[in-house]
């Protein structure tokens, strides 16, 4: 498991040399963005939070020549805004966010604090973001599974030419790593001098395991508590309070209390509960909890609020937390800090939707984790990848599931930004791994089939 996330790191950096590679995933995006939030150290007590004016526009006098889609007009402080501009003008342009770009993560920062340039979200992040043909940014380092045309597009350099697919090593083949191995294998070491690697099938359910890749797509490797060895365990299968392993390698590991706890920490080990959610139990466990009551910070009544969204307010002298209750503990679980919002810079939403919201996400990614046989272990997480080894593109009750899986991914990353009409459509236009643009990449027949969602959708909101 700490490979995926080392790898992921790794991944985040080459995604800015590599620009011209599109498959990045939307989990990969989000795991990018949040990584680089949990570097900083966010002062609660102290830090004046300020959210940017987000715009969306039609025109603008320097985006149109320069033909950009993001644009940080101004950065930091009070006046701190970003406009945002749809590529779609041109229906084969598509927004280049596929390296990291700067979003409202400065407002978390202690402006006076900041000696160190390392620590400012600016650094390595884009705040001019420009439209790109698609053709221009074709896929390439494609894992086994994936479609291809050419050889050059596979990691494997092997692109299978009856089928159109990127081959890998078969099973019982040596190998050095995952990615030498074809869709629905691993790369393992023989337990047995002399210890060859070889790849071999994805593990079953409760088999013995080292990390996430050597499990069924669906799965992920974990230590239950009271038990002797990782084993492969279902996604979103846990029942509330079960016990697991709180994953200290990767950087999750420095959150040490409930207090600092982050998003992307709660929903990463929350992968493998019903609810969605983990909190920090102890050093190194974590808890499958329920969360369905809200506290602000700077309530003092300490109302519990069981709606969803919960408005909160940003652009405070010190962050608003939202602190969330279970129904089985007096004290919060884990408090996250207000989000900022779209529509004005002084109302932001706690950044996790409710419990009914999470159950139905943990569904659906877990039916599309488990339609993705024919996807390589190391594209699980990548739905973009999904799209074209994942979904059966015969079966138009797989493809809306499968949409649905999509838009709840976004609706749950952008949470705060899902809550209005205008700012969830004007970032659908702009954002290419919203479920309307990976949709829109894919094959034609689908769109009679996602319209019934759609419909779904546009009564949610
Ligand atoms: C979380 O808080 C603990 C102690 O309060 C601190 O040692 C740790 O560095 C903090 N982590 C982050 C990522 O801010
Ligand atoms: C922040 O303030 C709270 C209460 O106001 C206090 O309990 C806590 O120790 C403070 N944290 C830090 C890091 O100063
Ligand atoms: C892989 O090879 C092993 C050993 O030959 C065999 O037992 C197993 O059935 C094979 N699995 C698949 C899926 O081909
Ligand atoms: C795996 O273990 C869980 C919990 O002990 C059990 O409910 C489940 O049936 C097991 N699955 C298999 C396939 O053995
Ligand atoms: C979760 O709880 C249900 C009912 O309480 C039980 O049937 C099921 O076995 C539990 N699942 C696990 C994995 O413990
Ligand atoms: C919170 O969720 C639990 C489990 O889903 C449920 O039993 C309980 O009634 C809910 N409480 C509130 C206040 O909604
Ligand atoms: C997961 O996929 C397998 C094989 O396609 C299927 O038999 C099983 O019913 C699916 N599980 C769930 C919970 O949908």
């Amino acid at each position: 498991m700490s490979d995926i996330v080392n790898q992921r790191a790794k991944q985040c950096n080459n995604i800015f040399l590599n620009s011209k590679n599109k498959m990045r995933a939307l989990l990969l995006l989000s795991a990018c963005l949040s990584l680089s939030l949990a570097q900083l150290r966010i002062d609660y007590n102290t830090t004046k939070q300020q959210c940017p004016s987000i715009q969306c526009v039609l025109y603008d006098a320097y985006m149109e020549p320069n033909n950009l889609c993001v644009y940080h007009e101004k950065l930091g402080g009070t006046d701190a805004s970003i406009k945002l501009r749809s590529c779609q003008d041109n229906p084969n342009q598509v927004c280049n966010l596929y390296s990291p770009f700067a979003w409202t993560q400065l407002s978390y920062v202690n402006q006076a604090s900041i000696t160190n340039y390392q620590q400012s979200p600016l650094v390595g992040r884009k705040t001019q973001v420009e439209c790109r043909d698609r053709n221009d940014l074709m896929e390439t380092d494609l894992n086994n599974g994936r479609r291809c045309l050419e050889n050059y597009q596979c990691r494997s350099r092997m692109c299978e030419w009856d089928t159109g697919v990127c081959r890998g090593r078969q099973n019982q083949s040596s190998c050095a790593n995952h990615r030498d191995c074809d869709h629905g294998l691993y790369c393992a070491t023989n337990s047995a001098y002399p210890f060859e690697s070889v790849c071999q099938p994805q593990l079953g359910e409760n088999v013995t395991c080292n990390e996430d890749a050597e499990c069924g797509n669906s799965m992920g490797c974990t230590l239950i508590y009271k038990q002797t060895e990782k084993k492969c365990v279902k996604y979103y299968s846990l029942n509330t309070t079960e016990i697991f392993a709180w994953e200290t390698t990767t950087q999750h590991g420095s959150l040490m209390n409930h207090v600092n706890m982050t998003k992307d920490a709660v929903l990463y080990h929350g992968r493998f509960c019903q609810s969605g959610l983990a909190s920090k139990f102890s050093q190194t466990t974590a808890m499958c909890v329920a969360v369905n009551r809200t506290s602000l910070s700077n309530d003092a009544g300490k109302t519990k609020y069981t709606e969803s969204p919960l408005t909160c307010q940003t652009n405070t002298d010190k962050i608003v937390l939202c602190e969330y209750y279970d129904d089985q503990f007096t004290y919060a679980r884990f408090s996250l800090p207000c989000d900022c919002g779209y529509d004005s810079q002084i109302q932001g939403y706690c950044p996790l939707p409710g419990q009914d919201f999470l159950q139905t996400h943990g569904q659906l990614i877990f039916n599309a984790l488990n339609q993705s046989q024919a996807c390589h272990t190391l594209d699980r997480f990548d739905l973009k990848a999904h799209r074209d080894c994942g979904v059966p593109a015969s079966n138009p009750d797989d493809l809306v599931r499968f949409y649905q899986a999509l838009d709840s991914q976004f609706q749950l990353d952008y949470w705060a930004f899902a809550q209005s009409k205008d700012a969830y459509e004007c970032l659908h236009g702009v954002f290419p791994f919203s479920s309307l643009q990976i949709m829109a990449q894919s094959v034609r027949l689908i769109v009679s089939a996602v319209i019934g969602a759609l419909v779904i959708f546009s009564i949610i909101l």
